[in-house]
């Protein structure tokens, strides 16, 4: 380790002494932690990254604007538009390729989740369902069944492993909590965790932040940091060792993400793609959503902070928005794809300005709470790699069925609310669409919402277990004719039970 004369040394060459400012009045023990944590730094490349943030977030980006395109037409297929062959021989193609454990998942759970305002990790949040289900749990379920699917087409005994990126706020409770849910049934080898980079966040004259007298202000690099943690953590050779090809990477607050989509990944690998993003509609031209284009030819996303208004509200020749293509973090990639990219590419992604409120110790080594943003935080963002496709698509899938994420608490967009909604609302459409009648806890039969009344009224309480229904499948046989009274939540146990009373019902018949 160097010594502090050494790092005071290297402090001062990058401009940032004051980091020191608090050393005589720290104690034995604080002062090792500080000097590991500062050996830690890039102190050699601290100058730019913290004059780079200053700079950046003085100068607003160049217009992209007159060198935007749609994504072309054939680079791009819809659920909604695609045929039931087209759609079955995808779904075909994916679950074949799961059979062949050539399919992982990759989870972005690295983020702060300041905005929901909980000091845990999102995916440890329960939005109130009535399972009581937290966000991983719920894709733990569906890499069982996304498992199940494809072993029971193809007579496998396949395995999805699950790469889950996480920071240094989010690794230890996040392991802390798989242990104690033992793994959700996974197997444990078969779960890889690993840390993202951290790195300051600065303020907007260029100097690092102290959070505590002895401890500067750092944040996760950003999940676009996924593809130098990938690289820190050899996870590109342990794919290499399992032989998973293809890579499914998701956000961690998406309720209803398909993880391993077979339709998704069957698309992407019949078109021969390297790197693909699944895209909703978007709701309107003001919506703040990234858009999926070309920017001179290439794909890339656009953040919606970076279009004008008048680019956003352009419309074709059918009144539909010509940037309609709303980026959901789910994206596609080949290991050949991600192992260029770390070769190659890694260094060249863009860095993105997020100003955030970060509480510091001012020079009066008192604690302040800032009231409005005053640190610069650098962030790289996961699709800034889509310019290096040499085969980019984008595949269109229905909002309603795929996403709704949980961004905020209650009382705005996004939150917890609209996230069990979403997927209490797809759950009862389920049941209908497998002919069965909900019914209300006095008995009374529960309608099937219009427009105008889903937006009043919640949807009643019908939840279906992953480990029954991965996306509405088999539902039929277990539900067709029946009567059921919400709260519903069928689990495995309960369609067990349904089951059984059909094969008795049937024997009846007979
Ligand atoms: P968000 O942009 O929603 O950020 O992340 P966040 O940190 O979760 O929430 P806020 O902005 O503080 O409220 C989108 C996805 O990227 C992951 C998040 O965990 C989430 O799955 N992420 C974000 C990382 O993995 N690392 C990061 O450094 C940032």
């Amino acid at each position: 380790m160097p010594s502090l004369e050494q790092v005071r040394g290297r402090l001062e060459a990058a401009g940032q002494a004051h980091a020191l400012q608090f050393w005589p009045e720290l104690s034995e023990a604080e002062r090792r932690g500080f000097l590991q944590e500062l050996a830690q730094l890039d102190l050699q490349g601290l100058r730019e990254h913290c004059e780079g943030a200053a700079r950046a977030a003085a100068s607003p980006a160049p217009s992209l604007d007159p060198h935007m395109e749609p994504v072309p037409p054939e680079s791009i297929g819809s659920v909604r538009k695609s045929d039931e062959d087209s759609l079955a021989e995808w779904e075909s193609e994916g679950l074949l390729r799961i059979s062949e454990n050539r399919v992982g998942v990759l989870l972005l759970a690295g983020g702060q989740g300041t905005r929901l305002g909980v000091q845990y990790p999102k995916g440890m949040y329960d939005v109130g369902l009535p399972s009581g289900n937290t966000l991983y749990q719920i894709q733990a379920e569906r890499i069982h069944k996304i498992q199940e699917l494809a072993d029971g087409k193809h007579g496998s005994k396949c395995t999805v492993p699950w790469y889950i990126m996480t920071s240094e706020f989010t690794l230890a409770p996040t392991e802390k909590f798989f242990k104690e849910n033992n793994y959700f049934d996974l197997e444990p080898s078969n779960i890889v965790m690993f840390e993202q980079r951290m790195i300051p966040a600065v303020t907007f004259d260029g100097k690092v932040i102290l959070q505590e007298k002895g401890k500067i202000a750092m944040a996760p690099d950003g999940n676009g940091g996924l593809y130098q943690a990938l690289v820190d953590n050899k996870v590109l050779e342990d794919m290499k060792k399992r032989g998973v090809e293809y890579l499914h990477v998701y956000c961690v607050d998406n309720i209803l993400v398909k993880m391993a989509d077979p339709v998704f990944i069957g698309f992407c690998v019949s078109k021969g793609a390297d790197c693909g993003a699944k895209v909703v509609e978007k709701a309107c031209a003001t919506e703040p959503v990234g858009v999926v284009c070309r920017v001179r030819g290439v794909s890339q996303v656009v953040e919606y902070s970076e279009i004008q208004r008048e680019t956003a509200e352009l419309r074709g020749p059918g009144g539909e928005l010509v940037f309609s293509a709303g980026n959901i973090c789910n994206h596609f990639f080949t290991r050949a794809f991600l192992q260029d990219v770390a070769e190659n590419y890694k260094g060249q992604l863009k860095q993105h300005v997020a100003l955030k409120k970060v509480a510091f110790v001012d020079t009066c080594g008192n604690q302040v709470q800032p009231t409005k943003p005053n640190a610069i935080k650098m962030e790289k963002f996961v699709f800034d790699v889509f310019p290096f496709s040499r085969n980019f698509v984008a595949f269109e899938v229905v909002r309603q069925e795929e996403f709704s994420p949980l961004k905020n608490a209650d009382g705005a967009s996004d939150s917890p609310t609209t996230a069990r909604n979403a997927l209490l609302a797809q759950h009862c459409r389920w049941a209908r669409a497998a002919s069965a009648t909900l019914l209300d806890e006095r008995g009374d039969t529960l309608s099937p919402p219009t427009s105008a009344s889903a937006a009043d009224n919640p949807p009643a309480l019908c939840e279906i277990s992953p480990l029954v229904s991965y996306f509405g499948e088999g539902l039929e046989q277990l539900l067709r004719g029946r009567t059921l009274t919400t709260p519903l939540l069928l689990d495995r146990k309960r369609a067990q039970e349904l089951l059984m009373k059909s094969s008795i019902d049937r024997t009846r018949d007979v």
